[in-house]
């Protein structure tokens, strides 16, 4: 049993994903949120800035005695190397493998469409992972990067006219590609799932990063006895940026308010 409480970080409402995901697989668990507002988007960054991000963010949820932590976000998780992951003292996880191995189970063809950020698709992360776990399979990867500053903007609504123009654009290539199965591979992506859905059809699996990275932060804490027993857990939210806009779009996006006001953290006082 260990009550301290784990730490997500996300450039911004992406990481909402692993964390309604966790709240509800452990209700017990006290949460505390990081969302970068203020440096969002992290898509179009250089590997070497991201990767000073990651150790920022983590070093901040370092500071509210977390037990373990979730790189809620599909950029950093494609850019940590495993000698960084090692150097954290901490347990930790990112959402690629998790993501790209639910991918794996869940395509019947071995056509696999990845959307992410352009530093991901670069990155070529969930081609890697898809390949070692099943080597007949076919990756489909392109970047889609306005969708970031469509969801920080709250352009959510299924019915978006303008969401919907861009998503139809990026997704055209899958009309010839034909996957079967499809990772939204930046954790913003099922913000909009719906709008996405549509366009691909029905018989297309959408793979959510966030909610599969839950379940193995579940396994984990089950694995080595690190659950919280409380009943009701806590959550924090912190943010970089404005933290009305954040409160207003989260609470959408969870389907209630927020049970705390988001608190506000310098970017300045982030820096190492
Ligand atoms: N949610 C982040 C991801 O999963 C978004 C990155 C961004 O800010 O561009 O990649």
């Amino acid at each position: 049993m260990d009550n301290r409480p784990i730490g997500i970080f996300d450039s911004g409402l992406g990481g909402l994903t692993a964390l309604k995901e966790l709240r509800s697989l452990m209700p017990g668990e006290d949460l505390v949120y990081f969302g970068d507002t203020g440096r969002v988007p992290y898509g179009a960054r250089s590997v070497e800035t991201l990767r000073r991000f990651a150790m920022e963010n983590i070093r901040f949820l370092k500071s509210h005695n977390v037990k373990m932590i979730v790189a809620a976000c599909g950029t950093i998780s494609s850019i940590m190397t495993d000698e960084m992951e090692q150097a954290l003292d901490l347990p930790f996880t990112g959402v690629v493998k998790a993501a790209a191995k639910a991918a794996c189970r869940a395509t019947k063809t071995g056509r696999i469409g990845v959307i992410g950020t352009s530093a991901t698709v670069q990155s070529g992360s969930y081609a890697r992972i898809i390949g070692a776990e099943r080597a007949d399979a076919q990756v489909f990867a392109h970047p889609c990067p306005l969708f970031v500053p469509l969801v920080e903007n709250g352009y959510i609504d299924r019915d978006n006219e303008v969401t919907n123009l861009v998503a139809k654009d990026y997704l055209t290539p899958f009309e010839e590609e034909q996957p079967d199965t499809l990772i939204l591979g930046c954790t913003h992506y099922p913000l909009i799932a719906p709008t996405i859905g549509k366009i691909m059809g029905d018989g297309v699996t959408l793979i959510d990063p966030g909610r599969e990275a839950a379940r193995f932060v579940k396994e984990y804490l089950a694995a080595h006895q690190m659950e919280n027993e409380n009943k009701q857990g806590s959550t924090r939210y912190f943010v970089s940026a404005d933290t009305q806009d954040f409160d207003a779009i989260a609470a959408r996006f969870l389907g209630h308010r927020l049970e705390r006001e988001v608190e506000h953290v310098e970017v300045d006082s982030l820096t190492l």
